[in-house]
């Protein structure tokens, strides 16, 4: 069961119905979003029937939710919801590109990257500095360094930044730098994880494991709201298949479904799926027809060199076809490039 709070519901609103839930023994889980504050309940949906949730001030409606993910569901939440990362929007009708390197690896490398990803339109700088990678003797990213870096090149370019954390651990210390955290395909089901960036105050860049399916996906994005976090964007970055032409297969279908099973907004990583230069624009195109509400492309001034997916990285060429690719395609779609 979930509680709709009104806009104005005040903090006394919230606290009395918690209070009220749990002399019914049940638990209330408050998830502010930008737009809505939602409380989930746990326990005996029985025992709360017996409450009058609706008339208690500050409620907007009450809802059973079938669905196992009950937060993020678009069950009986039609709207869709925007997510806003330092004032840029992702959903609600906006189409929002994220760019650049895959790897934080020099200043100079992250500042040439953020000028590629503003040449391409985009609004928001991508760039790891803590690197999920299969083998041990890889580029592991330059950790806190790799983030000085990044809120420089913030400061410099003023595109607030999107960064990868791979443990619970390091969520306070990312989260003091990063304007928008990203969970990889690796630890979509790394509970500790999404628990622990549900608490952390910023919104969330939820990428689907690769080997899981769409509700594995939104159960993990209900891990993140449960805690109070319902500022979330799920990624789709491809799945594993028996297909080795590519890196992995682009789930295009996943965007509709996963849009209409949630509020949340949907975008897709072309590079990770398609894994080669050639195949990231043409995915992109695939990703804004479908639906996506953005796209987020590696790019790199000299992929040659680069410490990590290189072959996958756009480069300066590129970005012409890209910006004009993602403006033409919103218009088309009647949405805000933004
Ligand atoms: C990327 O951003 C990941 O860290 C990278 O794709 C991991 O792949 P690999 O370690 O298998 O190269
Ligand atoms: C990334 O975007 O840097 C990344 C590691 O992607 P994924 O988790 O999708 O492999």
């Amino acid at each position: 069961m979930v509680i709709v709070m009104a806009p104005d519901a005040t903090s006394d609103n919230i606290d009395s119905l918690v209070d009220l839930v749990a002399t019914a023994g049940g638990e209330a889980y408050v998830t502010r979003g930008v737009s809505r504050t939602i409380i989930g309940l746990v326990g005996d949906v029985r025992q709360f029937e017996t409450l009058d949730l609706r008339a208690m001030p500050g409620v907007s409606d009450v809802l059973r939710i079938s669905a196992p993910y009950k937060l993020v569901s678009r069950e009986n939440n039609a709207e869709r919801s925007m997510v806003s990362v330092r004032g840029v929007p992702i959903g609600g009708g906006n189409n929002t590109v994220i760019a650049g390197p895959c790897a934080v690896e020099t200043p100079e490398q992250t500042l040439e990257a953020a000028r590629m990803a503003q040449a391409a339109g985009a609004a928001l700088l991508r760039g790891g500095a803590y690197k999920p990678r299969t083998s041990p003797y890889a580029f592991q990213g330059l950790g806190e360094a790799g983030l000085k870096i990044l809120s420089d090149v913030r400061d410099e370019t003023g595109l607030p930044i999107v960064t990868e954390v791979v443990d619970a651990a390091d969520v306070e210390l990312v989260a003091g730098y990063a304007d928008m955290l990203q969970v990889g395909t690796r630890n979509m089901q790394n509970f500790a994880l999404l628990q622990a960036v549900g608490e952390a105050g910023r919104p969330v860049l939820l990428k689907r494991g690769m080997n899981a399916t769409i509700e594995e996906w939104l159960m993990a994005a209900e891990y993140i709201a449960q805690r109070g976090n319902l500022d979330i964007v799920l990624c789709e970055r491809g799945i594993r298949t028996f297909e080795k032409a590519t890196r992995n297969t682009l789930d295009i279908s996943a965007v509709p479904v996963a849009q209409n099973l949630s509020h949340l907004p949907v975008i897709v990583d072309p590079s990770h799926s398609g894994g080669k230069r050639e195949l990231v624009l043409p995915l992109t195109r695939a990703a804004l027809a479908v639906g996506a509400d953005g796209v987020i492309i590696d790019v790199h001034p000299r992929p040659e060199t680069a410490l990590c997916d290189g072959p996958q990285a756009l480069v300066e060429e590129d970005l012409p076809e890209l910006r004009d690719m993602a403006s033409t395609l919103t218009a088309l779609l009647g949405r805000t490039l933004t």
